[in-house]
């Protein structure tokens, strides 16, 4: 196997930015994991649609089993959305033994952990970084590094729409349906934004949060729900007078081993660390009984934000792909460049 054969499941805003991020950085990729890593088929839906032309047309397929049951597939990156049709998918992938990446909150707030067994069953992993937070690696680092830490709780901002849409709206005096048709515009939001609006994107994303964090099952349907659609300019601009500003927060307490999660919009003292987080960008405030208090900050929705989680992923599920085919005595050696001088 000379390099690692990849299907992507979707070439909207986010497989774009996957497409875009592997040419780009291909060097630096090939070379940490050891293999290079090519996107040898894409699919796609609808076949009036303009592509970029820097994709190269016989990549593309509206035909599903040219990759899900394709034996030259070892990886699928599922960035199309929907519930139904993307469990079926990641469904037929994993028990063809594709290691599986998705970004699909939808679907991993009411499915992870079926999915995650059918992966285990195969022998291979199911890898949902991009699912929450955008460019933030906050999934990895519950799982992996704070996991020592009892989680007492997780609160923020955690959809980029929203805080894009309430920030304009703080400082142009807009209303949310004017900046709604921007946030659309710039890839932001999902499909049907009214899953961002009305609160449901965010939901999902701490009931993902929530069942890593406190390790216990939080589904969608546990989720407390109120979004900003009855938010109007007069109560942004009380806010402000109060010393106030709003935010869409998502927030998991986990009391007495009982766990909880809401989400709904929060005034916010504007001296408070999250008042100062604006436009597109997120920030997870985590509270674990070691570490302390962590924050996390960074760019929650967008192409390339969105396309660095998933090929942090893609990297993972490769080296772990690596090992599984070739064997535990595979060991990557990273030999860095030498540093000539740093004086200058
Ligand atoms: P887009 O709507 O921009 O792109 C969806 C892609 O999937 C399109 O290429 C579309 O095909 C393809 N597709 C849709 N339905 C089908 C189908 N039935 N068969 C084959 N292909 C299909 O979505 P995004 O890129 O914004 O989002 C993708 C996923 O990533 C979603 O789950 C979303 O929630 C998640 N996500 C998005 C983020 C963002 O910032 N946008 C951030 C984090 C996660 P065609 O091109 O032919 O229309
Ligand atoms: N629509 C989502 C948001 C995309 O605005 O946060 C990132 O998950």
């Amino acid at each position: 196997m000379d390099h690692v054969r990849v299907g992507l499941v979707g070439l909207g805003t986010v497989g774009t930015g996957v497409y875009k991020m592997l040419q780009e950085n291909k060097d630096i990729i090939t070379k940490k994991v050891g293999k290079e890593i090519r996107i040898e088929k894409i699919l796609v839906r609808n076949k009036d649609k303009e592509r970029d032309p820097e994709i190269p047309s016989e990549l593309i397929t509206f035909d599903p089993r040219d990759i899900l049951e394709n034996d030259d597939i070892d990886i699928v990156i599922e960035v199309m959305g929907s519930v139904d049709l993307a469990m079926d998918y990641i469904k037929r992938a994993l028990s063809a033994k594709k290691q599986v990446i998705t970004a699909n909150k939808d679907l991993i707030a009411l499915h992870e952990e079926e999915l995650s067994e059918l992966a285990h069953q195969n022998g291979r992993d199911l890898y949902f970084e991009a699912s929450v937070a955008g460019g933030i690696p906050i999934i990895g680092t519950l799982k992996e590094d704070l996991a020592g830490n009892k989680i007492r709780k997780i609160m923020g901002i955690i959809n980029g729409t929203t805080n894009y849409i309430l920030t304009r709206m703080t400082k142009e005096g807009k209303s949310y349906e004017d900046v709604l048709k921007d946030a659309v515009a710039l890839g932001y939001a999902e499909s049907d934004p009214t899953a961002d609006v009305e609160g449901l994107d965010a939901a999902r994303k701490i009931a993902i949060l929530g069942t890593i964090a406190f390790d216990t099952k939080i589904t969608f349907n546990d989720v407390y729900v109120e979004g900003i659609t009855k938010i109007t300019k007069d109560d942004i601009k009380y806010a402000d007078e109060l010393g106030y500003v709003v935010k869409l927060l998502g927030i998991g307490m986990n009391v007495d081993d009982k766990a909880e999660a809401r989400v709904h919009p929060v005034f916010i003292p504007k001296d408070h660390p999250l008042a100062a987080v604006n436009d597109v960008f997120n920030a997870i405030f985590v509270e674990g009984n070691a570490v302390g208090e962590t924050m996390f900050y960074g760019r929650g929705a967008g192409e390339l934000p969105t396309a660095s989680a998933v090929i942090g992923d893609l990297m993972k599920a490769t080296r772990d792909f690596i090992n599984d085919t070739m064997g535990s005595s595979y060991r990557k050696i990273v030999k860095r460049k030498e540093i000539k001088d740093i004086s200058e």
